[in-house]
């Protein structure tokens, strides 16, 4: 068997069996795993006596993982031509190819090939952002929309290949435009509607992008968000749009010169449209996130092999049945839109929850009524709306029926204990699984998760414990070796490939292999740190690079700093995280004044908050602004963050040795103002 550094592998040739292969066995194997039934059945492998438990399916994922991989892209994807190379990985290298040779089209398999099966049920319930209100999609009507936008798009010149911006509120219109992309072989970047037009202009130039697919208005909580403003304004900076197409969600505004009604453009085509062949390796989409340093960056997934990981992780995390209601209440500009709002669930034949809203409009029960009204079997949101909901208390909760449910996830940063409980004991009543899943934009799906494992398996807080099939975590110590054994913390590594990992950084594969290939060859490299508890489960310790994780969205301090560093009054500036009580993490800027200034502290602090949320999103505004005399820098110039961390943790007895510091005293001045910020 070829080597799982780089292994070519031609379907046929690899053997079945149990074999181990040594480098790639997961620590700890506990007592309760021995041989239960398990509870989400592979009926690709039911009359094969060694796959039968839960333990053996895993261990067969990762010591034949072209067996188990390419039987399951065969037995659940469509293709138009198969594969016959299943993969072409070397993860030194950081060269990641799966199903070669194969063609396919995402939209196909997302809505077509459920036609005839289940066109007149509901692929997407549209949970409108006005209280109460649902539109329902079926898949038929899903296709009509599809094909209508597909078409319009071809007609006004949208090739293979070419990258469209989506910047929409969640909505049918807004999946039916990303599988419109997916249909004609255009790559779908996604920007989350509540970005500023100067982040939006980035992210259309990087990806250089002639075409905008946006909407009159967004609706969230109550208020209208001028959505095609910003976009006039994103477009006036970027000249490589051609042509914008804007959806009427409230009827509001006029349209300019390049702009096109895409309703009307829409209601023009017809609802059938030939799909594009594509290769597996052709991206479908890519995806902007934050990185320590620079840029934000275009995470760029193929076709096939994410189709197929978001695919099997809806199902088997979720043990997903097809007529049940999936609410993951994600917006779709991130990954866990993507992944978990449409195209895990539509390659499913799931129903899928569109929620357009926020948790708290127009009250704290906004979710558990929806979940009354709507019988939703699953529920999958962020630790922050948990810890948002359990302070106002459980009458929000109990006063709704929440018997439908039967999974709770969630996504995107820790879990702490008394969430965990709330959402277990007093959402689901103590009778559901809560499935705290821990992943990344990068990785294209879920890859540490409790569930599934064999029935009956312990669920414990605070952490998502298991690897998903096919992925073999591994800590890594800062010589680059693997540390062994139970009760152990270091980088979170994975040493295995799976079809579901990003395969480039758009326009910049050099910083893609510098980020997560290069820091410990041989593993792909997630940022974060993680600890593999006595019992051999993983639990998240936090990023380990300049990363912010704020309500589960992703921040680099460095952006923040930039536009910090921009007023003209700032010399320089820092920015750390600090725990937050309901966010995870807030934002502690130490920003230093260039000597005399006019402007009194509180208007420039107001300021700075402004250019942040012009620049950035409001999201990125800094809760804490301290006027720090000074930087701790190391001789050589560089920001000691760690004491910075500690102050604003407000733990300044812990801020140990300064002396290496260029200047220890500027320490104590930051220490004595640390109870003035703004
Ligand atoms: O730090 C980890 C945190 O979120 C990061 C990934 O962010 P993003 O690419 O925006 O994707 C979020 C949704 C998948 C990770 O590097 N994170 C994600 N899930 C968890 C988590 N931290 C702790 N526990 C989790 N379950």
């Amino acid at each position: 068997m070829a080597s799982s550094m780089h292994c070519k592998s031609i379907i046929g040739r690899c053997t079945v069996g149990l074999r181990r292969v040594n480098d790639l066995k997961v620590a700890a194997c506990t007592s309760w795993m021995q041989h239960r039934p398990l509870s989400t059945k592979f009926p690709e492998f039911q009359n094969n006596p060694q796959l039968q438990s839960h333990d053996q399916i895993y261990q067969f994922s990762l010591e034949n993982p072209d067996q188990f991989w390419s039987t399951l892209a065969r037995s659940r994807l469509q293709w138009s031509k198969d594969f016959d190379t299943v993969k072409d990985c070397d993860i030194i290298k950081g060269h990641i190819k799966w199903f070669l040779g194969g063609q396919l089209n995402a939209s196909v398999n997302c809505v077509d090939r459920h036609l005839d099966t289940l066109g007149d049920s509901t692929a997407l319930i549209w949970e409108k952002d006005e209280p109460g209100t649902e539109e329902h999609v079926s898949y038929r009507q899903l296709s009509q929309m599809v094909n209508r936008i597909s078409n319009m798009l071809k007609k006004h010149g949208v090739k293979k290949g070419d990258r469209v911006a989506i910047y929409l509120p969640t909505s049918p219109v807004a999946i039916a435009s990303m599988l419109a992309c997916a249909r004609i072989g255009a790559v779908h970047s996604v920007v989350f509607a509540g970005f500023s037009a100067e982040a939006l202009a980035g992210r259309i130039e990087d990806a250089k992008a002639e075409t905008v697919i946006t909407a009159d208005e967004g609706v969230r909580g109550g208020r209208k968000i001028p959505l095609k403003k910003v976009v006039d304004e994103s477009v006036s900076k970027c000249p490589s749009v051609k042509r914008v197409f804007v959806y009427r969600r409230t009827g509001m505004g006029t349209l300019g010169k390049n702009d096109f009604s895409l309703d009307d453009e829409m209601a023009k085509e017809s609802d059938v449209c030939d799909p594009e062949l594509m290769e597996s390796e052709d991206f479908l989409f890519m995806l902007y996130t934050s990185g320590s340093t620079g840029k934000p960056k275009g995470i760029a997934h193929s076709t096939a092999g994410y189709l197929l990981y978001a695919m099997m992780t809806q199902k088997h995390v979720f043990d997903y049945k097809v007529g049940e209601r999936f609410g993951c209440v994600a917006d779709i500009g991130w990954i866990t839109g993507h992944s978990y709002v449409v195209y895990g669930p539509l390659l499913n034949g799931a129903t899928t929850v569109l929620f357009e809203s926020n948790p708290i409009y127009p009250d704290a029960g906004k979710y558990w009524e929806m979940t009354e009204r709507l019988k939703l079997e699953h529920m999958y949101l962020s630790p922050t709306a948990l810890r948002m909901l359990l302070k106002e208390g459980d009458n929000f909760v109990t006063k709704y029926d929440r018997s439908s449910l039967r999974k709770l996830g969630c996504v995107g940063e820790p879990l702490n204990r008394e969430a965990f409980e709330w959402y277990r004991d007093v959402v689901g009543g103590g009778r559901c699984d809560v499935i705290d899943t821990w992943w990344q934009t990068e990785t294209g799906g879920i890859c540490i998760t409790p569930r599934p494992s064999e029935e009956g398996a312990p669920i414990l807080p605070g952490m998502p414990m298991r690897p998903f099939y096919g992925i073999a975590p591994a800590l890594v110590d800062q010589k680059g070796e693997e540390v062994t054994g139970n009760d152990v913390k270091g980088a979170l590594c994975i040493k295995s490939v799976w079809p579901g990992m990003a395969r480039t950084i758009y326009g910049d594969h050099q910083r893609f292999l510098n980020t997560y290939y290069t820091p410990y060859p041989g593993y792909y490299f997630s940022g974060d740190g993680a600890r593999r508890t006595k019992s051999g489960y993983y639990q998240i310790t936090g990023r380990m690079d300049d990363v912010l994780n704020v309500s589960g969205h992703r921040l680099g301090t460095a952006e923040i700093e930039d536009v910090l560093d921009d007023q003209e009054e700032v010399a320089e500036s820092a920015v750390v995280g600090y725990p937050h009580d309901i966010k995870g993490e807030g934002i502690y800027a130490f920003v230093v004044l260039k000597g005399e200034h006019d402007m009194p502290l509180d208007k420039l602090a107001n300021e700075l908050r402004g250019m942040v949320k012009t620049r950035i999103s409001s999201f990125a505004q800094p809760d804490m602004i301290l006027f720090a005399p000074g930087l701790p820098k190391t001789r050589s110039g560089k920001i000691m963050r760690r004491i910075l961390r500690k102050v604003a943790a407000n733990k300044p007895d812990e801020l140990g040795d300064t002396s290496t510091l260029f200047d220890p005293s500027v320490v104590d001045a930051i220490v004595e103002k640390h109870e003035e910020v703004y």
